[in-house]
């Protein structure tokens, strides 16, 4: 198979759940300590040798088009100051990677955002990593994903075990068992089911795989809940009803690492509140505040 070099990261969503901070800037944005929570994504990516990042853009998006972009006249600004850790830290997310756009026009969800990216990624299989969605660099898990791609081939996806009561934010995985216990076959997938209808509490997150037959079920792939395009009911297709000599299959890796949330109010608060406690810079004195915070909190 094919080595994975491209990586698609949709960011065209509406960001409903932070209005009106995402009225004119997209959530993607929003900084996590000092670095917007898309940089923390397009590092992991790098990292994992996916250097062609296309990202999947709509309106309000000039911000991150423009965080990826050199930034002359504020370089400019500090080379006379003689900031060269400043002008590094602006310089970064412009080198990082070969950053590509592609617009989707009106959002119709996660499905069609993917879609978008037919044409840029071609016949090769890629990965799919969701911009409000932060892995712990420690707890890199690529790596895991690609070999399971290699092993059994089709798509691969990432489930986390949430608690009952969360299953109905995201999307649900029957699954059985392989040989190793990290890794499970996808038999079904049910897209944010109620607590009683979900076959397990094991929940899709941001990381896929994927096969490029998913363009093709994503082309017939029909809106499903809240009117969307969803990516999980193609991923059900591809499950259920494509064999593995066809492109077919589903496998996942079960998460169980560190992971930050910076889509939903109360875990991006949670997750900026963890990453400062461990910067070397910030970590003594925010923690030593934060224990006389919480203890003036009481119960
Ligand atoms: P979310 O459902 O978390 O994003 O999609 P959203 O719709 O923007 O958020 P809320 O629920 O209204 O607050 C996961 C990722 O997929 C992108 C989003 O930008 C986000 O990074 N997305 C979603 C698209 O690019 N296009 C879509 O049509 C939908």
């Amino acid at each position: 198979m094919a080595k994975v070099t491209k990586v698609v990261v949709p960011v065209a969503g509406y960001g409903t759940r932070f209005l009106p901070a995402t009225k004119a800037t997209p959530k993607e944005m929003l900084p996590v300590v000092d670095k917007p929570a898309i940089q923390y994504v397009v590092e992991e990516a790098v990292a994992a040798g996916l250097s062609d990042v296309l990202f999947i853009t709509g309106r309000s998006k000039r911000a991150l088009e423009d965080h990826f972009d050199s930034s002359p006249e504020l370089e400019a600004e500090l080379s006379k100051q003689n900031k060269d850790e400043l002008i590094k830290k602006v310089k970064d997310p412009a080198d990082l990677a070969n950053i590509h756009f592609v617009r989707q026009g009106t959002p119709q969800g996660l499905g069609h955002a993917v879609f978008m990216a037919k044409q840029h990624v071609g016949h090769e299989p890629f990965a799919v990593l969701l911009g409000d969605d932060l892995i712990d660099p420690r707890d890199y898990v690529l790596k895991k994903m690609f070999e399971v791609q290699e092993n059994f081939g089709g798509s691969v996806v990432l489930l986390m075990e949430v608690k009952p009561e969360e299953i109905h934010l995201y999307g649900s995985a029957q699954v059985e068992k392989t040989n190793d216990d990290a890794v499970v076959k996808v038999v079904d997938l049910v897209e944010k089911p109620n607590q009683k209808d979900a076959p397990s509490n094991y929940a899709v997150i941001g990381r896929y795989l994927f096969n490029p037959k998913v363009f093709e079920v994503l082309e017939k792939t029909k809106p499903g809940k809240n009117g969307e395009i969803q990516l999980t009911d193609a991923m059900k297709t591809l499950a259920k009803d494509i064999s593995p000599a066809e492109g077919g299959g589903l496998h996942a890796v079960i998460f169980k690492g560190r992971r930050y949330d910076t889509g939903d109010k109360l875990s991006y608060l949670q997750s900026v509140v963890q990453l400062a406690v461990e910067r070397e810079d910030l970590g003594p004195e925010f923690k030593k505040w934060l224990k006389k915070f919480t203890g003036e909190l009481g119960n």
